[in-house]
């Protein structure tokens, strides 16, 4: 139980700190985007599994080993999609871990069977896509599309993409502390 909080701890720490970091080439920190996707799940009525999703989906660009933010401006991709949902996967079921894990992918499917999506993505998430493979093959479309929970995959992407907006104030972490505690295994 004190292993369980210590890990929302540790995360409420993660946003605190590593959290006030530009987020990639928008104009809103780092914990500032998480917390408004979190807020645009919670407010489109979702379960806790999504919600929590939203919430840690860039959670690899707060690890403190991860050089990532650097990487990714130097023009290298540091798969923080894959080292965040790794750091949660040990506390969190995978209805939780497998939207973040996939939340970079869902970006290439989306723009690969929608071309309306990628002419809506902001510049920085047109630029990471390139450095992340850029929209997926007809191969990879249909292995993706094999996702049982392929619906929840997308909607989490979406408040990604959503969740960018400037000067729009929502719930601070401690707003979820309860809501993750009840998710952790
Ligand atoms: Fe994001």
């Amino acid at each position: 139980m004190s292993q369980s909080v210590d890990i929302i701890d540790q995360i409420s720490d993660m946003f605190e700190q590593q959290g006030q970091a530009t987020y990639l080439g928008e104009n809103i920190s780092i914990a500032e985007h998480m917390l408004q996707c979190a807020w645009l799940a919670k407010q489109a009525g979702e379960p806790d599994e999504i919600i929590a999703a939203a919430l840690l989906h860039d959670i690899g660009h707060l690890l403190p080993r991860q050089r990532d933010n650097l990487q990714m401006l130097e023009g290298k991709d540091a798969y923080h999609q894959s080292t965040g949902a790794d750091f949660l996967a040990p506390w969190f079921s995978r209805q939780v871990v497998t939207p973040i894990r996939l939340h970079v992918a869902a970006k290439r499917y989306l723009c690969a069977i929608n071309s309306e999506y990628y002419s809506k993505l902001s510049s920085a998430s047109k630029h990471t896509l390139k450095l992340q493979g850029g929209a997926m093959s007809c191969e990879e479309i249909g292995a993706f599309e094999q996702q049982d929970n392929l619906e929840a995959v997308i909607r989490v992407r979406q408040y990604d993409d959503d969740g960018k907006r400037e000067g729009c104030s929502v719930p601070l972490f401690e707003a979820y502390s309860e809501t993750l505690a009840k998710l952790l295994r």
